[in-house]
């Protein structure tokens, strides 16, 4: 459990969300990735074009196992401990197949967001990753020219050990408290500083 410093009053779910490396030795099934991509199913999305696109892996699984092979070596370290692993893919054009959709990343974060927020509210926490070698990925994936491979997700139950990671990730793991740059640094009621 993570202290959350915050300054104004937020949900429970927003407030106790925090990204583990070590996840809890209890398996996930099928349902239960199922009712996440649904609470991400039903995030908003410019023009409702929904542009999210996802590969998911049960532990265990050749697909687990596929998409842990193009995680960035920084991530293999820990990311196995995971029960679940996501490789998260956008499409880049509109409709039209031609014009770009600007927007799509936007909408993979709303996407992740609502699975954040249902994946609290399970108990089960998530650990979203840059880190994973996009081109391997696409082309592992059969993804066309269209589709870029943004992040890599780590999922499990809260829980689990962290003196089982790498020395350098076990202060991060047990650090409690957590820190956010002040709202002066990001919000203006007005022009850009
Ligand atoms: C898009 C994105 C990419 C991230 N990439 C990595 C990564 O490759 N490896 C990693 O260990 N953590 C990664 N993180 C986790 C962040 O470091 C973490 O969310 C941040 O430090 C805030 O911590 P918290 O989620 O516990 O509040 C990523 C998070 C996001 C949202």
């Amino acid at each position: 459990m993570k202290t959350t410093p915050n300054d104004f009053p937020i949900s429970e779910t927003i407030k106790n969300r925090w990204s583990p490396r070590v996840f809890a030795a209890k398996e996930m099934t099928k349902d239960e990735v199922q009712i996440l991509l649904e609470a991400g199913r039903w995030a908003p999305s410019s023009n409702n074009l929904q542009p999210w696109r996802i590969i998911w892996g049960i532990k265990g699984s050749d697909t687990y196992d596929r998409i842990f092979n193009c995680l960035a070596d920084f991530n293999k370290q820990w990311a196995g401990n995971a029960q679940v692993l996501w490789a998260c893919a956008f499409k880049k054009t509109m409709k039209d197949g031609e014009k770009e959709n600007f927007h799509a990343l936007h909408d993979l974060g709303l996407f992740m967001g609502n699975v954040s927020n249902q994946a609290q509210e399970m108990g089960i926490a998530l650990h979203q990753m840059a880190g994973i070698d996009f081109k391997k990925a696409g082309k592992e994936f059969n993804f066309t020219e269209e589709y870029h491979v943004a992040t890599a997700v780590a999922f499990g139950y809260y829980g689990g050990d962290a003196s089982s990671l790498p020395k350098d990730l076990q202060d991060p793991e047990t650090k409690t408290m957590r820190e956010r740059i002040k709202q002066d640094d990001f919000a203006f009621n007005g022009n850009f500083k």
